[in-house]
């Protein structure tokens, strides 16, 4: 059974990396997709198989539905027009997942630079806000489901929103703005049964991970820290997103869904 049949969601980010990888997914269990990133390619240096080819090109080769839609996750009108382009396509909103995100490198704050901390900040912690502003005044206007749901929002966040990464300031500090924002508006809108979850993935096979994984020493770290015996994909992360955009995440929200092999757990 097609766990997402028909559902309209929305993916920023969705040209890479675990944005992509939870297009696939999404579109795989029966969503119409729109994907969503600053531009159409995916990223150099991803694991992906068919990096060749756009996300959205992919699921429609697969005999599912897609677009794309170019928005910057960080600004107002590109996230508000977003939202408007799939609800002119498709009619209504039921998913969205503020997953595009950006890392500037590993620094203390020392050298870190203030250019980091606003970029870091407007991309990750900014826009998830945006998103869910967005996304979620969208989901009240429309008429809910028959079973009185409105939409599910899935904000990617990290496990440098729950414990302190080393070297990752602004990032730590992007990541922990999502995690609480992401409780706060499970709040405000469980009355209206719209879901509001994270996901905090550890270190996965992405282009945004790729240079710690071809250092062999922080390759070995990580590996050291991670009790589970591989290294994390955005598959991993694609399951639980899936997951929780369906029916049987109906009574979780507010919830941060660690998937790092263990690395928070010691
Ligand atoms: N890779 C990891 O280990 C890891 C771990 C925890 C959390 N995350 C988070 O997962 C999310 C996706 O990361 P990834 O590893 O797939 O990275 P990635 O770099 O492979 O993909 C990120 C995608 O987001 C897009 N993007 C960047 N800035 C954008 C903007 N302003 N507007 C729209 N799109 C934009 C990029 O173009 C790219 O396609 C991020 O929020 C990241 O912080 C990643």
């Amino acid at each position: 059974m097609m766990r997402l049949k028909n559902q309209v969601a929305i993916v920023t980010g969705a040209s890479s990396g675990n944005g992509r990888a939870i297009a696939l997914a999404f579109a795989a269990e029966g969503a119409r997709v729109v994907c969503s990133d600053l531009k159409r390619e995916a990223r150099e240096g991803g694991y992906e198989a068919d990096i060749k080819s756009a996300t959205d090109s992919v699921i429609t080769e697969r005999g599912g539905q897609a677009m794309f839609v170019k928005a910057d996750a960080s600004k107002a009108g590109d996230v508000e027009t977003l939202v408007r382009r799939a609800v002119e396509a498709w009619g209504r909103l039921d998913i969205m997942v503020n997953n595009a995100g950006v890392f500037t490198g590993l620094k203390t704050i020392v050298d870190e630079t203030e250019e980091d901390y606003d970029f870091t900040m407007a991309v990750n912690a900014k826009g998830v806000w945006l998103g869910c502003k967005f996304a979620i005044s969208q989901m009240l206007k429309q008429e809910p489901r028959g079973d009185g749901v409105r939409g599910r929002i899935i904000n990617i966040a990290s496990i440098g929103g729950l414990v302190g990464l080393a070297q990752e300031p602004a990032y730590c500090a992007s990541k922990g703005a999502v995690v609480n924002l992401t409780r706060q508006l499970a709040l405000d809108f469980a009355p209206h049964k719209i879901n509001v979850n994270a996901i905090c993935p550890g270190f996965l096979a992405t282009a945004m991970v790729r240079p710690f994984l071809e250092d062999s020493a922080l390759k070995a770290a990580l590996e050291a820290l991670t009790p589970w015996p591989r290294v994390g994909t955005a598959q991993d992360v694609a399951k639980i997103a899936t997951y929780l955009a369906s029916d049987d995440a109906e009574w979780a929200t507010g919830a941060m869904f660690t998937v790092d092999g263990g690395f928070t757990a010691r």
